[in-house]
């Protein structure tokens, strides 16, 4: 949870003027929140994508089944899928088909709720909506075929204009090739940045 925050955090600074913030904890500490953040009793954080598929433990599936190897996540694997399938064959099973926005928005409003936060990338890498960085690992080249995130940010904007739409998007992505590079240099390179991240936000 600390972890989403300073995530959203960052986001949410970079969004600002630049030079009003500097790349320290007390600088970006000093942001003030929103004043209807402060105000709103509720809100509903989404997390949705390719580990919706096995819908085994958390979003975190993926590193748990083949990052550290936990157990259960292995047996998981073994009993439910044949050998040698990968975490990237559940893309194409991950067909959203009855996904509509209108009514998630109509049930969003209904529930009272004052903002709405959808996972646009966890940290499996995989875009929520048709990103050009992200070459078949998005939503429009395998799987849904659809914009999920634009389809629910219109139908927000368009019938609940009182609710805020707001975006969750992991800054890292444990085995992209890039930030793995990256992280093998200590972080004194920025390929990832550069060449995704920063084409993304
Ligand atoms: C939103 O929800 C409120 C409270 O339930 C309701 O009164 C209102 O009609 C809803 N608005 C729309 C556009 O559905
Ligand atoms: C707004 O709501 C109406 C009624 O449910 C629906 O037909 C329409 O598609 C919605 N508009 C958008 C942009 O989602
Ligand atoms: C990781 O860094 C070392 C030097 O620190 C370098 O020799 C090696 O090629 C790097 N590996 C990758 C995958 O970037």
């Amino acid at each position: 949870m600390l972890k989403w925050i300073a995530v959203m955090l960052l986001i949410g600074a970079a969004a600002l003027s630049e030079a009003q913030y500097a790349p320290t904890w007390e600088s970006l500490d000093a942001r003030p929140l929103p004043a209807w953040y402060g105000e709103a009793k509720i809100g509903i954080f989404i997390h949705w994508g390719v580990f919706s598929v096995p819908s085994f433990g958390s979003e975190w599936f993926w590193a748990y089944w083949q990052g550290s190897k936990d157990p259960a996540y292995v047996e998981f694997m073994e009993k439910n899928y044949r050998p040698g399938f990968t975490y990237q064959d559940f893309a194409a099973m991950f067909t959203a088909e009855f996904y509509n926005p209108v009514d998630w928005a109509d049930i969003f409003n209904a529930s009272g709720a004052k903002y709405v936060v959808l996972t646009s990338k966890h940290h499996e890498g995989y875009t929520n909506w048709p990103s050009k960085v992200s070459w078949n690992w998005n939503s429009m080249d395998v799987g849904p075929k659809r914009d999920l995130v634009g389809e629910l940010a219109e139908a927000i904007r368009a019938n609940h204009s009182h609710i805020h739409f707001g975006l969750y998007h992991s800054l890292y992505e444990w085995y992209n090739p890039l930030y793995l590079k990256d992280r093998n240099n200590s972080f004194q390179t920025n390929y990832f940045i550069v060449d995704r991240a920063e084409c993304q936000l």
